[in-house]
């Protein structure tokens, strides 16, 4: 039977039907919400082979003799349709064209040069927690940080950013068609917001990636404002609530294991390797995008046809036990931790470093300031988050000074 991963059940104890579904085969039949019938890789072999075979599986559908998204989701409102066409649904030049405008912006050296902006972002939103009774850290905290800093690093004017949040929030958590509909109005208002933007740092460029993008040529080649907005929409959704969860999931952790407060405050060089192990454990992102079969072909032991849809699940890829030794426990400083819980190949994670920095930012000078935070109720009472292929808490209601 079809794994159902969007099932409470799965949210909230996975390794069963994990290893159930490892146990048929590195490739197995599956069913996910709005996307209907695909293959899914359950190890790290199949899961790394795929995403590192770009010509085999692409993104756009049209690649695959599928049909093109903007046909898929012709209902859309026509805003929306330029939208779709973005760097995640694309393969090849196309790709690599955005790509190479955008890169610059998330090598390391500029996202240290943005740890500054982080510290401060995260040490407001902590001076305005409360003390004097149970704070929900995903709402009043996680929730806002990685937007900020989206918009710190595109340049947003520091008076327009709790607009953005504020439009851009029901777009984070669409999950299905209502969700989805119920996200156009701040969608809207974004798209209205950057096109004028678009305008404005054509004549008076400031600093930040938007202005980047705007005054970017590749010889005679510029981005169009539909490809811009398209990248600039890209940007906050793959990295608002990917960032929130790996926070919350960071912070739980904290919360809940014995003795890990303690080995962190006594090797703060362990800081980077304990987020990257929960990045590989607790990984917020489950699986990737679908990919669409380019040709026929016999991949891992089955016959894919072209066209067919596969989806690289890496939950299970990063708790493989013929990857990593003591797969399914948290050891925070893991070395080596070639995990997939940025994705790999030509798509992997454009904001991996940023995301990196951000919960180490976030979660260290959370547990800095308060160093007895507990959580406000039994880890049983809490629930996962249920948005398709994300993995968190829907809320962590901590008491900050017990
Ligand atoms: C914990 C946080 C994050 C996780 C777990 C995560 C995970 C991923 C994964 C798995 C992919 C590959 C998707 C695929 O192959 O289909 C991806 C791609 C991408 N991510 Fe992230 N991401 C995170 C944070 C960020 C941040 C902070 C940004 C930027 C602000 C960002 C921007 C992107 C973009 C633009 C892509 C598409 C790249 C492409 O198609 O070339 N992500 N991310």
């Amino acid at each position: 039977m079809a794994p159902d991963l969007h099932a409470p059940d799965f949210l909230r104890h996975p390794a069963p039907v994990i290893d159930g579904l490892r146990a048929q085969g590195p490739l197995v039949r599956g069913h996910l919400p709005i996307l209907g019938k695909v293959w899914l890789t359950t190890t790290d072999t199949a899961a790394r082979d795929l995403l590192k075979r770009s010509g085999d599986f692409v993104r756009n559908p049209a690649n695959a003799d599928g049909t093109p998204l903007e046909r898929v989701w012709w209902w859309f409102p026509p805003f929306i349709r330029p939208l779709l066409r973005n760097i995640t649904q694309m393969d090849g030049e196309d790709h690599a064209r955005l790509r190479g405008l955008v890169n610059p912006a998330f090598a390391s050296g500029s996202v240290e040069a943005l740890r500054p902006a982080i510290r401060d972002i995260a040490d407001r939103l902590i001076d305005e927690l409360p003390t004097d009774r149970p704070a929900d850290i995903i709402r009043a905290y996680a929730r806002w940080l990685p937007i900020l800093v989206i918009c710190a690093h595109l340049g947003v004017p520091e008076k327009d950013r709790a607009d953005i949040a504020r439009w851009f929030a029901p777009v984070g958590r669409a999950a299905g068609v209502w969700t989805a509909l119920r996200a156009t109005p701040g969608l809207w208002r974004m798209s209205r917001y950057f096109r004028a933007d678009f305008e404005r740092l054509r004549a008076t460029p400031r600093p930040g990636i938007i202005n980047d993008l705007v005054q970017a040529r590749q010889g005679s080649d510029r981005l169009s404002d539909d490809e811009l907005l398209a990248m600039v929409i890209a940007l906050f959704i793959g990295g608002s609530d990917t960032t929130v969860h790996l926070i919350g999931n960071a912070i739980y952790e904290m919360l809940t294991v014995p003795g890990l407060r303690e080995t962190l405050e006594a090797d703060p060089k362990a800081w980077p390797f304990f987020i990257e192990e929960i990045m590989r454990l607790k990984s917020p992102v489950m699986f990737t995008n679908m990919y669409h079969v380019s040709r026929d072909m016999e991949f891992h032991g089955t016959r894919l046809r072209r066209g067919e849809r596969v989806v690289p699940l890496l939950i299970a890829a990063n708790q493989d036990p013929d990857r990593f030794p003591e797969a399914r426990a948290l050891v925070p400083n893991r070395r080596p931790n070639a995990h997939l819980g940025f994705g790999a190949g030509v798509h992997m994670c454009l904001g991996m470093g940023l995301a990196r920095a951000e919960a180490h930012i976030a979660v260290s000078r959370l547990f800095e300031r308060y160093p007895d935070m507990r959580l406000a109720c039994p880890p049983d009472d809490l629930t996962p988050l249920h948005r398709i292929g994300l993995r968190g808490w829907k809320s962590l209601p901590v008491d900050l000074v017990p």
